[in-house]
């Protein structure tokens, strides 16, 4: 069973937009898609860029080094579904995000 751990509240991260943050060693990109969260891995396939620092439209996050385009609900890459970020569990309770990392 995973354990959630606390990373942000909700209001720092406005719907649209999303934050690059560091959950023990992982490098976790956050996002809030209309009021949901969603996490993923933060580090870029391409070349390693802070995903969580990209545009948000939509679902879909473009990273900011060199536009690799990731869908934040699962982490699939847009160009190419075969590869993708991990995601994972994000759930928020009075306000507080929280993260699952197995
Ligand atoms: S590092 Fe993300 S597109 Fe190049």
């Amino acid at each position: 069973m995973s354990d959630f751990e606390a990373v942000a509240r909700a209001e720092e991260i406005p719907p649209g937009t999303g934050k690059q943050l560091l959950l023990g060693d992982h490098v976790i990109a956050l996002f809030n898609v209309d009021g949901t969260f969603y996490a993923m891995d933060g580090t870029c396939l391409h070349r390693g860029g802070p995903v969580g620092e990209g545009d948000l439209e939509g679902t879909i996050v473009t990273c900011p080094w060199h536009g690799f385009q990731y869908d934040v609900t699962t982490g699939r890459n847009v160009m190419d579904p075969d590869i993708g970020l991990t995601p994972y569990k994000v759930e928020v309770t009075d306000g507080v995000v929280k993260i699952a990392i197995d």
